[in-house]
């Protein structure tokens, strides 16, 4: 059980977020992958790749959603344990369906919210997340929850969308991203809303930069980031103070 006093009142945003990601869970997978031009699997095994996993170790993945990346941990973590947690049930429920008999052994799916982690600390070796932050309530609280649930000197990380910096890149990329983005979404899976969603929170979640000074904030140290793609993405990384 957590050991975090239960501050705020999430509910009302995670019930939004909860029927967004309802809506969208049985395309999510298809339209991520048209949308992202095929790039998403590569980013998320570019993620795996750079994450120290021990072998029989234990990784958390906050927002699993579908599993994608859960599996791909499970296949480099060799007789350790990978727990998956999202707030979306119809998402795990995916994950669950989908999910190759091979990695049952090392694959837990669970329900849960990232600002309140029903986690003991310092229990994991890693903690990691994509495309997840974006959406949660509470930044700087769920970056703090991701700290406290891994041992010392472990890792957080994250893989999320971000804001291309470079003069003129940066403006056909913005096209992209607010104008032809929720068309084609809309066209793909018959409904814009969703997509609109998705370039608002983008509007309202930090820089790369920023996001850096959250981990640090967070206590973490060693707090990196390496954007893909121009800044499309990037993918984050911050370590546990040894006591
Ligand atoms: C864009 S999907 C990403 C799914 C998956 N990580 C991937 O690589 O495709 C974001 C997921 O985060 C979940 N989520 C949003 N807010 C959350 C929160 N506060 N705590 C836990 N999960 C959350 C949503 O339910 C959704 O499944």
């Amino acid at each position: 059980m957590t050991d975090i006093p239960r501050a705020k009142n999430y509910e009302g945003n995670h019930e939004r977020v909860r029927e967004m990601f309802k809506e969208i869970a049985s395309d999510y997978d298809r339209v991520n992958r048209v949308i992202s031009f095929g790039q998403i699997d590569r980013w998320r095994r570019r993620l795996v790749s750079l994450m120290d996993i021990p072998k029989g170790g234990s990784v958390l993945e906050l927002g699993c959603g579908t599993g994608k990346l859960t599996r791909l941990i499970a296949s480099r973590i060799d007789g350790g344990k990978v727990v998956g947690i999202d707030l979306t049930p119809e998402m795990i429920e995916i994950a669950r369906e989908t999910l190759p008999q091979e990695y049952e052994e090392e694959i837990e799916f669970s329900r849960g919210a990232g600002e309140e982690l029903d986690l003991q600390s310092n229990s994991f070796d890693l903690a990691t997340s994509a495309f997840t932050l974006r959406n949660v309530d509470d930044l700087k609280k769920v970056i703090s929850e991701l700290a406290r649930i891994v041992k010392p000197g472990g890792k957080v990380y994250s893989l999320e969308l971000a804001k291309p910096t470079f003069p003129g890149f940066r403006e056909i990329y913005n096209f992209y991203f607010n104008r032809v983005l929720p068309l084609m979404g809309g066209i793909v899976q018959g409904d814009t809303e969703p997509y609109r969603y998705l370039v608002e929170s983008l509007k309202r979640f930090p820089n790369q930069y920023r996001l850096k000074d959250l981990f640090q904030s967070a206590g973490l140290t060693e707090v990196g980031f390496q954007e893909i793609f121009g800044g499309i993405a990037a993918i984050h990384q911050g370590t546990k103070r040894e006591p």
